[in-house]
């Protein structure tokens, strides 16, 4: 089987190619994706196969007991799936036509739309956001406080945002993470090493980040992020 040229990863259709191009080149996602959705996915089913646990993401936010979560940064859905299957209702949001495909075929009744977590508006809030798999990372640097006041818009009151991602030299740092992060009014709420709950220890390669939104408005609904 012959590697599909970028342009071949890109799906079709009107609004995917209108978003195709406002973020071809300023997406890092979409500059740096290798892989098919359905490539990207088989993986993890053949981890689950062999008899691994690949639903460590959707366990830990199910701790929350949220009836709403919005999987930012979906990709093929692998989360968002997990987490319908549990009877939550589940949004998924994501730029990548291509990703999106997978999770439509696999889930077809979960609501996958094309959008760009900075800017979309989804006109309804979430008990719980998750963004799985390294989405902050792989967010256009400079965009990081758009795509947090953005979610933070789409929290309910006392909802939980949920961030997992590497800790890499030259990359975003917690830091920065939760300076953002408290800007836009979210407060730490918790920090594991692991989605199973490792404990944090200073200094390492992951982090599994929880903010919580005050009872208030967020800051962004009153035009202070
Ligand atoms: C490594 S994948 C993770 C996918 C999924 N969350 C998972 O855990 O399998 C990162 C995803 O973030 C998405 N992404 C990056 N920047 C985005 C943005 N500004 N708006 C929406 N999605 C974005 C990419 O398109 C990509 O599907």
């Amino acid at each position: 089987m012959t590697t599909p040229s970028r342009e071949e990863l890109r799906g079709e259709g009107g609004a995917h190619r209108i978003i195709d191009m406002m973020t071809d080149e300023v997406n890092r996602w979409l500059r740096e994706r290798t892989t098919t959705g359905d490539v990207y996915d088989a993986t993890y089913d053949r981890r689950a196969a062999a008899g691994e646990d690949v639903h460590g993401e959707a366990t830990f936010v199910m701790r929350f007991s949220p009836t709403s979560v919005l999987d930012a940064g979906c990709g093929t859905g692998r989360v968002g799936r997990q987490l319908a299957r549990r009877n939550v209702e589940v949004v998924g949001v994501d730029l990548d036509a291509e990703m999106l495909g997978t999770a439509r075929r696999k889930a077809p009744d979960v609501d996958w739309q094309l959008g760009d977590l900075s800017t979309v508006d989804l006109g309804r809030p979430f008990d719980a956001i998750v963004m799985a798999g390294n989405v902050m990372i792989f967010l256009e640097p400079g965009t990081e406080g758009a795509v947090l006041a953005n979610m933070a818009r789409h929290l309910s009151p006392g909802g939980v945002l949920i961030a997992g991602f590497q800790l890499q030299p030259g990359r975003l740092t917690l830091g920065r993470y939760d300076e953002i992060a408290v800007a836009t009014g979210l407060a730490p709420a918790e920090r594991w090493a692991t989605w199973d709950c490792a404990p944090w220890v200073a200094g390492g390669a992951y982090a599994v980040s929880v903010h919580r939104r005050g009872c208030g408005l967020a800051k962004s609904d009153t035009g202070g992020a």
